[in-house]
């Protein structure tokens, strides 16, 4: 990101991509901060981030949202709707949408406009459903596909191969629901949700939301896949320029992204350790000042 840019002129060099792309998995830090706020845009830490998850064709985002029993009352909803906790996953498209369409910004006399294109193929919305369908198989077996199909065209064909790919998995119930919908339903009632699948801005958002579900966004861990076992592993908050420093960084959703990477080396018990060891530091009361029990 950048100190990327600081040494080398570019958030994301080749070198550091090809590193990556001979490795077995990649754990990521965040990204971006005040000091690069005003680089052009196409030069920014975010869009290294971007680039790297298009390099390596990472366009399954899975985001588990998890309430430790622990952090109960860290979560901001009632305690009568977060009682049997947390359990949901959303599962976001990553290397496409509108944060890879054509994007434009023209600023002549007279003549101010700007625009970024929602594009969706076909095999780009089958492969995000399959995995999703795929992660619902193993889990509770309900799929929820958010979109805005009452407005977007991409929508309303993301809905249409939707239910063409829910035909191959019997098995699990498949519902649709509109994104503004989806929020407010994430805060009235979390639970109705097992595997959430979205685009790529939609997941976005969500994510963003549903992170405090768990207590902090510094909770959230997060992978990103393809179709083999490659996997990229990162925590889905940013870098928090606003508390750069201070020593009160939630390290949580960094080490839980740790504990996925391995677990998808298979390394099961490994990951295991790491899981307790959070469980355990927080049942001991150690906390960051954003899960501080008073
Ligand atoms: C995330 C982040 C990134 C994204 C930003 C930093 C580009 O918000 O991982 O959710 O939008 O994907
Ligand atoms: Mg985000």
């Amino acid at each position: 990101g950048g100190c990327a840019i600081d040494k080398f002129g570019v958030p994301l060099p080749d070198e550091t991509l090809n590193v990556c792309k001979d490795s077995d998995s990649v754990l990521l830090g965040a990204v971006g901060g005040d000091k690069w706020d005003n680089v052009p845009s196409e030069l920014r830490p975010e869009r290294g981030l971007l680039k790297i998850r298009k390099e390596l064709k990472l366009f399954a985002n899975i985001r588990p949202v998890k309430l430790y029993s622990s952090l109960r009352d860290k979560c901001p909803l009632r305690a009568d709707i977060v009682r049997d906790g947390i359990d949901l996953v959303v599962v976001r498209e990553l290397t496409g949408g509108i944060y890879f369409g054509e994007k434009k910004a023209v600023n002549e006399p007279g003549n101010v406009y700007s625009y970024d294109v929602e594009k969706y193929s076909d095999y780009e919305i089958e492969r995000i459903l399959r995995s999703a369908f795929e992660y619902a198989r193993k889990r509770g077996k309900r799929l929820t596909s958010v979109d805005k199909a009452n407005v977007l065209e991409s929508s309303k064909l993301w809905r249409r191969i939707a239910n063409e790919v829910a035909k191959d998995y019997p098995d699990v119930t498949l519902e649709h629901m509109y994104v503004d919908n989806c929020a407010m339903q994430l805060v009235l009632n979390p639970r109705q949700f097992d595997v959430i699948v979205t685009s790529n801005i939609f997941g976005d958002i969500l994510t963003d939301e549903a992170s405090v579900l768990g207590g902090s966004i510094g909770m959230m861990a997060s992978e990103s896949r393809r179709e083999d076992s490659f996997g990229l592993f990162e925590p889905i908050h940013g870098s928090a320029p606003s508390i750069a420093g201070k020593n009160i960084a939630n390290p949580i959703a960094t080490i839980s992204s740790a504990a996925m990477l391995l677990r998808a080396q298979n390394l099961l018990e490994e990951a295991a350790a790491i899981e307790n060891a959070i469980d355990t530091t927080l049942h001991q009361k150690y906390r960051t000042v954003d899960i501080f029990d008073d």
